[in-house]
Formats: C-alpha cells, sequence, structure tokens
C-alpha cells in the first residue's frame, strides 16, 4: 500500500496511512514519513500499530537518532529497555506508580536538562474508555504570529527550567533534583533542519536568569497562555495502537490526565536526543529562580 497522509489539524500535524511498524519500513518511505513530518511542524500519527513490538517501537525510533536512556527519570524506565519510558498508571515493582503523573504540565521533553529531546514517539497499549487525551502546541507558529519587537526582546532571554513532578515523595523530590539540576535554556530557538525558529516555554520554566519568579512571571504567564491559544493547538483523542510522533524543538505538549484514575492508561515513550542546549545556572542564580 502507498504511503498517505493527511492533516491532522489546522495548526500542525499529519496523519499517515499505509506504514505498518511491524514490517520492514523501507528507505523511500521512511524519508516520507521524515518529510511530512518536518512539513507539518513536528507532529505525526500513525495508527493500528498494535502489531509492534517494544523491539519495533525502539529500532524504528533508532532510524531517526540516538536514542536517550532516561537517566533523568530512572523510576520510570523499562527496567530490561532504558530506552523505553512507561508512561502509565500501573502500580511499579518499587509499589509506587509515577509514570502517570509525566507530562500534566504544558511541556517539551527533557527541556530541564543540557541534552534535551529531539524526537518523542509514545505507543498506546491501554486507553480508557473515555478521556486521556494529550494537546500539542506548535511553537513555530506561536513564535511568528508574536510582533517584531517582542520577538527580538525574547531573543536575549533565557528561561530557568526546574524540573519538579507533582504528587511524589520528598526522598523523590530530593533525589529528582539530584539528578536534574536547574538549567537556563534559551528562550528562542532555532530548528536544526528548518532554520526556523520557535518559542523554548513550559511551565516548569520559573523564572528568567539573573530574574526572580515575581518579575518574571508576568511574561512567562503570558507566553503559556499565547502559545495555548486553540489556534495553535491539537488535541489528540488516543486509540490503542496509536503511535504518536512529535519533535519537541517545535512543539510542547501536555497530558490532560481527563479520564477515570480506575481505569488502565498504558503508553511506552522512546525518545530521540537532541542536540546539547542550555547551561547549568550558578547556585545564586538557582536560588533566584526558585525563591
Ligand atoms: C509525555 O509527556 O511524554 C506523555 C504524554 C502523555 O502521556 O500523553
Amino acid at each position: 500500500m502507498a504511503v498517505e497522509w493527511k492533516p491532522l489539524s489546522y495548526s500542525l500535524g499529519v496523519e499517515v496511512r499505509g506504514v505498518d511498524l511491524s514490517r520492514p519500513v523501507t528507505d523511500e518511505d521512511f524519508a516520507t514519513l521524515r518529510r511530512v513530518l518536518i512539513e507539518r511542524d513536528g507532529l505525526m500519527l500513525l495508527r493500528g500499530q498494535s502489531g509492534m513490538t517494544r523491539e519495533q517501537h525502539i529500532a524504528f525510533s533508532r532510524r531517526f537518532g540516538e536514542l536517550d536512556t532516561h537517566d533523568a527519570v530512572p523510576l520510570d524506565r523499562d527496567r530490561t529497555h532504558p530506552e523505553v519510558l512507561l508512561v502509565d498508571n500501573l502500580p511499579r515493582p518499587e509499589g509506587q506508580s509515577y509514570g502517570k503523573m509525566i507530562g500534566h504540565e504544558w511541556h517539551s521533553d527533557l527541556a530541564p536538562s543540557l541534552r534535551p529531546a529531539g524526537l518523542s514517539f509514545l505507543r498506546a497499549i491501554r486507553v480508557p474508555p473515555v478521556g486521556g487525551d494529550t494537546q500539542f502546541a506548535n511553537m513555530h507558529a506561536a513564535f511568528e504570529a508574536l510582533s517584531p519587537g517582542m520577538q527580538a526582546l525574547l531573543r536575549t532571554l533565557s528561561a530557568v527550567f526546574v524540573r519538579g513532578r507533582k504528587g511524589v515523595t520528598p526522598e523523590w523530590e530530593k533525589e529528582n533534583r539530584r539528578l536534574n539540576p536547574p538549567v537556563a535554556q534559551p528562550l528562542v530557538r532555532v530548528h536544526p533542519d528548518t532554520g526556523r525558529e520557535a518559542l523554548y516555554i513550559g511551565e516548569s520554566a520559573r523564572a528568567f536568569e539573573g530574574m526572580t519568579p515575581s518579575e518574571s512571571r508576568p511574561l512567562l504567564d503570558f507566553l503559556i497562555r499565547h502559545a495555548t491559544q486553540p489556534r495553535f493547538v491539537y488535541r489528540h483523542r488516543w486509540q490503542s495502537g496509536d503511535l504518536l510522533v512529535w519533535d519537541n524543538r517545535c512543539t510542547i505538549h501536555l497530558a490532560l490526565g481527563d479520564y477515570d484514575p480506575t481505569e488502565v492508561r498504558q503508553m511506552e515513550r522512546t525518545t530521540v536526543k537532541g542536540h546539547p542546549s542550555g547551561h547549568l545556572v550558578s547556585p545564586e542564580v538557582a536560588e533566584l529562580a526558585t525563591s
């Protein structure tokens, strides 16, 4: 079957048909997938992939680049396949279930690190009967819609990202802070494949580098509000067997958590590394940004 595609929403995304990831993907089809992913601003859906194994999920994503082994979130990765992040509400062997809290704020993957994610590949294994949706927002479109004056200002700023997670124990939070010290990232980044600029924001950005949270908050809040307007957003309603691929360098996303928590939501994610970005902030700047 020939590869076919159509837009997923006005703002971003493409749905591709005619690719079965449980079978070898030809170089020609792979080139088409890469191309339409870039053309549609970094979001691609492939439905009906229930036949794909975990190994095939890893192998397919590895064709796009080097995979992250999720050292920043060791409790959430699969023990035998560290390339696989478990995004689910199932009890962990440790007796704690953290995966269900992943992504419950607007973010791009691994932003609070020195090697933020390039692409993410999220595979839906079991989905609740209703809800459990994920929203995606287009950061190229959001940046390009700002005035030239605001764009120029944002190019001069960096934001301090602090990784946190709601609902975790104080011990986990301490370990989390050790593994993920605050990092400053430029507020605007240039996509390596297209040269286009994109907003680099997220709700774990606490302050601009060198400023306090209360000085920074109004502009940070404005940017999140601006960038997540309906005209820039696509809302994905999951079906089991969906594989959704997104480019963290030009999108942000939010897992809505809009489902009955007694129902199972089971997803697995692989993550292709992006380029090194940002820098660790000094203890004084970290103190200021979290004060
Ligand atoms: C994530 O942020 O990678 C997870 C998104 C989701 O669970 O929908």
